[in-house]
């Protein structure tokens, strides 16, 4: 057995302010008595979020970047998908391949989704097979997901909603300042202790609507303005404390980018050997990289995870296997690229081969540690031992 390295033994390592950073945020919370309910932490967050991406914004044009905080990202999707008016029962496209709080926001918005075979390029839904599918299919609304950070091209997403009327919701959630806001559809990020831009817990929803962002905040807040009840709402706040964090978090944005870069360098560089035998994922230079997975030339993504406690590293397979192969998921229906739609209560093996896709992406991909606190030697030892296992 091979003498562990303690930080290959962790696919992700959260990379959050330390105590000492946080305490001047956490002192003003004790001086304004103000802990939650959109305090000062969160409106700071927000403007300064704000500015952020209106820094990066190449249209202006498109209105101003609205945006309100929310307890997480996976509510930043449910209740994004209400304020499209998704009806009880309505399909909602989701691919096959992401985090299971895509479906699970459709099933809290009273939706139904159904799981889209993703792109072999891009390893994600594309607005093409969503046009496929919506064309054979009535669907209430899209969520395409900028998968492992990867930002999405917001034009042909903008060009779906506008020529089909079918509301798009982008799942953005590790793809904070890189995912490009569309004109029409809204966007839900991610401030979970693991993603680039953490905050512990938190996410927050983007829109070029004031009026979205408007009820989203009456929404999250009991559905109350001035105490009255006007629609249908819930609990979704974020807390000062996590807006402390996150307020926090901007003054090392700049750090944990370069940071990020670096290790993906490093990886790219120790990887160069195996280029006949793997692939980084394609449009990865656009992402603050947030989970590296790497695309296997053989379909041995399995026995790499497996072999893993063996070489003391954690391999993984985040979101994957595809969400119908997940025993919760399993009743969903799957739609193909060309836009067939193989009912919810067919046999998994059915449904299977209707996603060559996906499947593939199931046996040849495999994720590596990706963490700020990996060394040089952490990373030249995951490549050669990877090198080693698949010459096994
Ligand atoms: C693609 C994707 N969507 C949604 C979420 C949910 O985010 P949160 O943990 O902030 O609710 C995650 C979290 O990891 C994710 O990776």
């Amino acid at each position: 057995m091979p003498q562990p390295r303690p930080m290959l033994q962790k696919y992700l390592i959260a990379d959050l302010p330390k105590a000492d950073a946080l305490l001047p945020f956490l002192r003003r919370i004790d001086e304004t008595r103000w802990h939650t309910n959109f305090g000062p932490l969160a409106t700071e967050f927000e403007h300064k979020m704000r500015d952020l991406l209106a820094a990066v914004d190449p249209y202006p044009d498109f209105g101003a970047i609205r945006l309100t905080t929310i307890s997480t990202c996976h509510h930043a999707l449910a209740v994004g998908l209400r304020m499209l008016h998704v009806p009880q029962g309505g399909k909602v496209l989701v691919p096959a391949v992401t985090f299971p709080s895509c479906p699970l926001a459709v099933q809290e918005a009273g939706g139904e989704a159904i799981l889209g075979d993703v792109d072999p390029d891009t390893w994600t839904l594309t607005p093409q097979t969503a046009r496929s599918i919506a064309e054979k299919n009535k669907l209430s609304a899209v969520m395409p997901v900028a998968i492992y950070g990867v930002p999405l091209p917001i034009e042909a997403w903008d060009e779906f909603q506008r020529d089909t009327g079918i509301p798009v919701i982008i799942d953005a959630a590790a793809a904070i300042e890189r995912q490009i806001i569309p004109q029409l559809a809204l966007v839900a990020h991610s401030l979970h202790a693991t993603k680039p831009f953490g905050a512990g817990e938190g996410g927050f929803l983007v829109s070029r609507s004031q009026d979205i962002i408007d009820r989203v905040r009456i929404y999250s807040n009991f559905g109350t303005l001035d105490r009255i009840s006007v629609f249908d709402g819930s609990n979704t706040k974020m807390s000062e404390y996590h807006a402390a964090v996150g307020v926090a978090q901007f003054e090392r944005w700049q750090a944990i980018k370069q940071k990020r870069h670096e290790q993906l360098s490093l990886y790219k560089k120790h990887l160069e050997p195996l280029a006949s035998s793997l692939s980084l994922q394609p449009g990865l230079d656009q992402a603050v990289t947030s989970a590296l997975m790497l695309r296997l030339n053989k379909p041995v993504a399995a026995e790499v995870i497996a072999a893993g406690p063996t070489v003391a590293i954690a391999f993984h397979k985040m979101y994957l296997p595809p969400l119908y192969r997940h025993p919760y998921f399993a009743n969903l229906s799957v739609a193909n690229q060309k836009g067939y739609v193989i009912a919810r209560n067919a046999p998994l093996e059915t449904k299977a081969a209707h996603m060559p896709h996906s499947e593939t992406m199931f046996v040849h991909i495999v994720g590596v540690p990706f963490h700020p606190f990996l060394e040089e030697e952490d990373i030249g030892y995951v490549t050669t031992s990877l090198q080693r296992l698949l010459a096994a």
